[in-house]
């Protein structure tokens, strides 16, 4: 395969390799540090108990209940790795009249192909703080996945969250916080279901870091330990707000929790996901993350990604389920409820999105960009024939994208340089200023950082249709510049007193199966760092010229100390990563059309040494790498707070060209609280799904069938399938799990409806705050609303927390805009671990509502208690 797409997914498939053998399948979990724990929780709950989802249900089991054995095998797995157009692509059930269905990445654009939108990343829609934003780029994602005939979009990512400042793919989310995470995750499922796509919530669970997260033959994935309250508080918030959005499908991680693989973790899959947060959609694998076939099913996982066994999918096409699962169907280790509900789940997302109303089919393929080329690549002797038909399904996307980019831009310094006047005679310096000269798209998933940074690297990447660099801005505005398309400092500058200087700097991180400059996904070699000594190229830029702005664009937080307070450093613009948009996003800042109005989506610290060293990346250890939350509740500013830190710059801060100021502020109690929720509804009724075996011959091959070599089937041979079938009356049972049940629960009080019991999004208190423009230039603010818990109660809080936030329209100066905030019972209420539910510690406490533009710049005080609000107060922070 000559293509560099393939050759990355080479390397991919190489990663989770590492020199495997068959039959070596890890099954015994290893130890984790003592206190952790992976509880049983059996049996999978049945799924179409909540109301918004039952006619979809209805229509799912009727044709469940026609489907026959194989054609329901055919539908929980992928057809095998590059087994056609899409990423992932599901056997299909023809005579039912169920296509297989397209899964595609990533939560950016549609991957690996032409003609779509390279859109900012999730950091830069979470910079914006624009609800509106993150919907509406939610929309037009949508309409392309849908434009290219995909079913289900791999996105968004709200996992991992942002607790290890080096982590890889942080940037696929939307902030180092679970609420910025909970409004752009839900708003883009919102947004992208809208047209009709499946979205897919993923990586479920703390998947913080890339290195060692996969199984392979030699060692067990990374293990993230940590206890139920830092689960619930901050790593599943922002899965449950996506789940009560109705996302379609959720994605599992690849590592363990409490040392149990995510793809087999029954507490996880089984109690939180789908009982507690009653998510009614599908569970996917992680791209070869299934490691076994019964005990994930009995787990609850309900489709495996891509279908192949994780540690040979380059031999002969073998899985884990499919044919396995028939044969497990049929020797009755699985029970027939257990994959009917799994086949329920899919169907009902289905049509729950209204895929069986003219949906269109693949148009594309992600293997290729060539027009026609081998249908099955992964097959050795492929029929070959059209496959990529260059939709352009961009519409005016590009605008929405823009937008994006230009509301994310994050102002952190101006000492009265910007904006800038376009007379002014520019010295630009930077190899990020530019496209790459290879070419825009010349790394495989974007795996290079050279050139303007749009985006990071790996599966969540994009190719570019264009690429609007800075330089290019520069250029359609006429502006009288010189370029050094360098990263060291030329020597033939010539500074000159007038001259203002622009210097672009990079930090890139992504996805592990690619290397980027010694940085497997993770930041191990860059650190905090700028990339390409960026560091020296400022200072060197800053000792020759008097006006220097630099132009960030990165993944994530870097060190400054360096640079930022040199006196010449007059203005610093962290642009993140705006995809194609680059360029005139940052001309229309620079040059003051716009205020900028991006905030911090994390914090940005002073050193790396102020961060606590349990969210340092894990590097090797023998057996299963450990990886344990000490830090509890404790990240991002949540630590710097509790530990008296000022950072740098704060989680939230951003300026403008212009000033705003908060007032005339009124709390309304809504709903009463009480410490404990209401009592939940009870479940409504699911699907009755027939308990017998089905006779082997449903799963026995159709004669004469073409086979493809490789590709996965869910039949078997007859004398298979009849053997299963007498093995199901022998005495020889499965060796079931301690705690092994198939007698459907209840659920827990945590839960009823999707993203828990419902009571818990009443609107405790609502709040609004008059915001004016009190500066001379038009400009947009961002209230941001944390809470802070009263004096005594009996559990450790962190200081404040954001719970809601709104960004104003575009406010001329001297306008005023009340906005509406609102914190829910939820967001008064910490998780108890004895209780197993949400409880308000101090119901007649005193509850701080504090709102201001930065976490640390809060002077706006509502109170509970008293029910009024007052401005001029001392940050609590
Ligand atoms: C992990 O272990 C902790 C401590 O025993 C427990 O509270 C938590 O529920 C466990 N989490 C999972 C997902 O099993
Ligand atoms: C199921 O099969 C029966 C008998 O063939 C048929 O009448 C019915 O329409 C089918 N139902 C669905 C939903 O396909
Ligand atoms: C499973 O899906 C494949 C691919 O669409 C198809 O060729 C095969 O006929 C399906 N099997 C069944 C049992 O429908
Ligand atoms: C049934 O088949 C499955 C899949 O091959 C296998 O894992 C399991 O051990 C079998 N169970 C019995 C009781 O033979
Ligand atoms: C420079 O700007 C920063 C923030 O924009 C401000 O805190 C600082 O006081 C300014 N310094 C000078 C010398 O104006
Ligand atoms: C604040 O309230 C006062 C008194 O009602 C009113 O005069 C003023 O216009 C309000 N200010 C804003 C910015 O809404
Ligand atoms: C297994 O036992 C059941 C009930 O005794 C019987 O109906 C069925 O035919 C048997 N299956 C096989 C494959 O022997």
């Amino acid at each position: 395969m000559s293509n560099p797409k393939s050759l990355t997914t080479l390397s991919f498939l190489l990663s989770s390799l590492l020199g495997c053998a068959e039959g070596a399948a890890i099954d015994k979990r290893i130890a984790v540090p003592a206190g952790y724990v992976a509880a049983p929780y059996y049996p999978a709950p049945h799924g179409g108990w909540t109301s918004d989802w039952s006619e979809s249900y209805r229509k799912a089991s009727l044709l469940v209940q026609n489907m026959t054995l194989a054609e329901k095998t055919n539908l929980t797995s992928g057809t095998g790795i590059f087994m056609g157009r899409c990423v992932g692509n599901t056997g299909s059930a023809l005579r039912a009249g169920i296509p297989q269905l397209c899964l595609q990445d990533g939560p950016l654009g549609v991957r690996n192909t032409d003609h779509n939108t390279a859109f900012p990343a999730g950091i830069t829609v979470g910079a914006t703080w624009d609800k509106d934003l993150m919907y509406a780029r939610g929309v037009a994602l949508g309409e392309e996945f849908r434009g290219k005939g995909v079913n289900v979009h791999l996105g968004p990512s709200v996992g991992p969250l942002g607790r290890k400042p080096r982590g890889g793919r942080n940037w696929e989310g939307f902030g180092a916080d679970p609420v910025l995470q909970a409004f752009g995750g839900g708003l883009s499922i919102e947004g992208i279901q809208s047209v009709g796509v499946i979205a897919t919530i993923k990586h479920l669970i703390a998947n913080e870091q890339e290195m060692y997260r996969m199984y392979n033959l030699v060692q067990p994935g990374i293990s993230s330990n940590l206890d139920d309250r830092t689960l619930h508080e901050l790593y599943l918030w922002p899965f449950a707000e996506g789940v009560r959005s109705g996302v379609g499908a959720v994605m599992i991680a690849y590592n363990a929790v409490n040392g149990s693989a995510c793809s087999q973790n029954s507490y996880l899959i089984n109690n939180i996901l789908k009982d507690e947060l009653g998510f009614q959609g599908f569970v996917m694998s992680d791209w070869l993350a299934q490691i076994s076939g019964v005990s994930s099913a009995l787990a609850g996982l309900d489709m495996n990604m891509p279908g192949d066994i994780h540690t040979i999918p380059l031999a002969t096409g073998q899985s884990y389920w499919m044919y396995e699962y028939s044969r497990a169907i049929l020797n009755g280790s699985v029970p027939v409820d257990r994959l009917d509900d799994s086949v329920t789940r899919i169907l009902a997302a289905y049509f729950q999105l209204g895929q069986d109303q003219n949906y269109p089919s693949p148009n594309f393929d992600t293997n290729t960009q060539d027009a026609e080329g081998p249908l099955y690549p992964g097959a050795l002797f492929s029929p070959s024939g059209v496959v990529n038909e260059f939709v352009n399904v961009q519409a005016n996307h590009a605008e929405v994208a823009r937008e994006v980019a230009r509301d994310a831009i994050t102002l952190l310094k101006n000492n009265g340089s910007l904006p800038l006047s376009t007379s002014a005679t520019f010295k630009v310096f930077g190899t990020d200023a530019e496209k790459n000269p290879d070419g825009i798209n010349a790394c495989a998933d974007q795996g290079c950082n050279k050139g303007t940074l749009g985006m990071g690297w790996g599966s969540g990447s994009a190719r570019y249709p264009y690429m609007d660099s800075p330089i290019d801005g520069l250029k359609s505005r006429g502006a009288n510049y010189q370029f050094f398309n360098t990263d060291s400092f030329p020597s033939n500058s010539n500074p000159s007193a007038n001259d203002v200087a622009l210097v672009f700097v990079t930090a890139d991180s992504g996805e592990n199966y690619i290397t980027v400059e010694n940085n497997p996904g993770d930041r191990t070699s860059a650190n905090l760092k700028l990339w390409h000594n960026g560091d020296q190229l400022i200072k060197d830029v800053a000792a020759k010229y008097s006006n220097v702005i630099v132009i960030v664009h990165t993944v994530g937080p870097i060190l400054m100390e360096e640079w930022v307070d040199l006196p010449s450093v007059k203005a610093v613009l962290f642009a993140h990563l705006p995809g194609q948009e680059a360029g005139d996003s940052l001309m229309q800042v620079l040059f003051g059309d716009v205020s900028p109005s991006g905030h911090l989506p994390y914090t940005i610290p002073n050193s790396e040494d102020d961060y606590p060293d349990s969210v340092s990346l894990v590097g090797f250890q023998f057996g299963q790498p450990q990886d344990t939350f000490t830090e509890g509740l404790y990240i991002d500013y949540r630590h710097f707070n509790k530990a008296g830190i000022k950072p740098r710059y704060a989680f939230g801060h951003g300026l403008s060209y212009t000033t705003f100021s908060f007032s005339n502020a009124s709390i309304t109690p809504v709903t009463p609280l009480t410490a404990v929720p209401p009592t939940r509804p009870t479940k409504g009724e699911t699907p009755a799904y027939s308990t017998s075996i089905p006779p082997a011959s449903e799963s026995y091959w159709p004669d004469n069938f073409d086979r493809i070599w490789r590709y996965l089937y869910s039949w078997l041979d007859k004398s298979d399938a009849d053997n299963a079938a007498a093995a199901a009356n022998s005495s020889t049972k499965y060796p079931y799990p301690a705690g092994y049940s198939n007698e459907q629960k209840p659920g827990p009080p945590a839960g009823g409806a999707q993203g828990g019991n419902p009571a818990l999004f009443d609107v405790a208190y609502d709040v609004e705050v008059a915001i004016s423009n009190t500066g001379s230039r038009a400009g947009k603010a961002v209230a941001q609303l944390y809470v802070q818990y009263p004096e005594g109660i009996a559990f450790d809080t962190p200081v404040v927390q954001l719970r809601d936030f709104t960004k104003t329209s575009e406010l001329r100066a001297g306008e005023s805009q009340t906005v509406q905030m609102r914190v829910t019972r939820k967001d008064l209420s910490v998780w108890d671990v004895v209780s197993q539910n949400w409880v308000v510690p101090n119901v007649g406490g005193d509850y701080g509502i504090w709102i201001g533009d930065s976490s640390d710049t809060l002077a706006l005080r509502c109170g509970t208690a008293a029910g009024r609000c007052a401005g001029g107060q001392t940050s609590p922070v």
